[in-house]
């Protein structure tokens, strides 16, 4: 099958947020450390009534209608997720109920669970099966969604929550590019969760922040390789990627991740090209990458030197991430969806864009997607991007919640979530229409839901 890709995006975030402005005052922090200091505005989280199992419910069941998916032609069927219910009993086969009362059941695929990048072995696992021997022909949906929580102290205002659902197959508008993805994987502690008591990760956070940036240098430096062998240039940079896109634990550090891979093009390129692009950087000719973690002197040149390709590539994909905080799995693609947004199909055809995964623990990956050349109207590519209006809309029609009844939501959540026989008792009339939520648990924690 030929240009085997994303043939539509679909997400959804909770219904309720709190604002990341009067959450600094509750906290007692000084003004400005989770708005100017993290990047973030709002951040979305979950009630009682909703769960992993909703979340996806949701999403995959929005994506089903939106584009009038004949269940028929769905051949696989997979989660990310790192928000486990259950050790054994997976996502995949809770959402089993949108097509087994329909008869269909022969559908691959099961979850993949590694911190944030789940969503993306997910997506590479469907692409991989599209383009294989196994194929039968029809289009695999990826799913991937998280709650993200943590207790009261400095991770709590990197939460977040959400799910995207992703349809996967051949001719389509976003082409995954064959020969190019590069990753790196490697054993660390940076942030897990031992405790299948709690919801809560165990996190060493500048840690975490330093495997990110770090396995970010690597796969950059792989990608680029491999680019330049797959498309045949020369010199591979940031000046062949029309947008580069991150998995975002908070919109500052992307903005960081940004300006890392500035330094990694001054220290790629060939001296006398990379003094001349990038003047704060001059100093540091000859800079040892991996001494630089720290340096603040390095950052500050990186990020002085990276303001506009900053603004031009990446600054437009921190939209969700700034409004609903970090929801895991789908951070990423909630950055695609913004990407999408932002431009018109016209401008979007024929662009190459570079997304980095990454997930603690760790694994991370960086891959890149070619739209396709045709945005004109009725096109593949703008049939997605116009399916996409509602997503602002979404955002903007969300409840404000305030720091105190939050704090007292996830209070409730670290007591209950655990529990069977439970009720939850949280109200519904936020939630949107074809919203899945949870009615009951039993006392064989067996789950039901119902739907807005
Ligand atoms: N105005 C403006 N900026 C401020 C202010 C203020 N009033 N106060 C602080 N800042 C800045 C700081 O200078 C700092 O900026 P810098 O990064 O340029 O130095 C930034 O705000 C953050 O402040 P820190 O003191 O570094 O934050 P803290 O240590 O309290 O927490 C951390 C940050 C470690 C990321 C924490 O939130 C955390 O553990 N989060 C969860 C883990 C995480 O998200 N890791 C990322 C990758 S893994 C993943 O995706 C889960």
């Amino acid at each position: 099958p030929k240009d085997v890709g994303i043939l539509a995006i679909e997400a959804i975030f909770p219904a309720q947020y709190v604002d990341q402005e009067q959450l600094e005052q509750f906290d007692n922090v000084s003004a400005g450390k989770y708005t100017k200091g993290f990047g973030q505005a709002k951040m979305g989280f979950c009630t009682d009534r909703e769960d992993i199992n909703s979340l996806c419910l949701t999403v995959t069941n929005n994506l089903l209608r939106r584009y009038k998916i004949d269940k028929s032609t769905i051949g696989r069927l997979e989660v990310g997720t790192e928000t486990l219910l259950d050790k054994s009993k997976s996502v995949k086969t809770v959402l089993m109920q949108l097509f087994e009362d329909e008869g269909y059941t022969d559908l691959e695929g099961i979850d993949s669970k590694n911190a944030c990048y789940g969503g993306t072995a997910a997506l590479f696992n469907s692409i991989n099966w599209v383009e294989s021997s196994a194929w039968d022909g029809r289009n695999a949906l990826v799913v991937a969604g998280d709650i993200a929580v943590y207790p009261r102290g400095s991770a709590r205002p990197t939460g977040g929550a959400g799910a995207i659902a992703m349809l996967i197959g051949p001719n389509a508008p976003l082409v995954l590019d064959r020969g190019v993805r590069a990753s790196h994987m490697q054993h660390s502690y940076d942030f897990y969760k031992p405790n299948p008591l709690s919801e809560y990760p165990t996190v060493d956070g500048q840690l975490s922040v330093r495997c990110y940036l770090s396995a970010l240098d690597k796969c950059y430096q792989r990608y680029c390789a491999k680019a330049e062998k797959a498309f045949g240039i020369k010199q591979m940079s940031l000046d062949q990627l029309d947008a580069v896109l991150f998995h975002s634990p908070f919109c500052k550090l992307v903005r960081k991740s940004l300006a890392r891979l500035v330094l990694n093009d001054f220290a790629r390129l060939p001296l006398d090209t990379a003094l001349s692009k990038y003047p704060p950087l001059s100093k540091f000719a000859g800079v040892k990458l991996e001494e630089t973690y720290s340096d603040r002197e390095v950052e500050k040149a990186s990020i002085d030197s990276s303001e506009e390709v900053f603004q031009a590539k990446t600054a437009k994909s921190l939209r969700i991430s700034n409004q609903v905080g970090n929801m895991y799995t789908p951070s990423l693609y909630g950055g695609l969806i913004s990407h999408l947004i932002s431009r018109s199909p016209s401008e979007l055809a024929g662009t190459r864009i570079a997304l980095f995964s990454f997930g603690s623990g760790l694994s991370s990956s960086m891959f890149s997607i070619k739209f396709s050349s045709d945005g004109s109207a009725g096109s593949p590519l703008h049939r997605l991007c116009s399916q996409l209006g509602f997503i602002n809309p979404m955002l903007e029609r969300r409840n404000r919640i305030s720091p105190e009844d939050y704090t007292k939501v996830l209070a409730d959540r670290e007591r209950d979530h655990k529990l069977a026989p439970y009720t939850p008792t949280a109200s519904i009339d936020a939630l949107l229409p074809g919203t899945y939520y949870l009615t009951h648990v039993d006392e064989m924690f067996r789950r039901t839901y119902a739907v807005v």
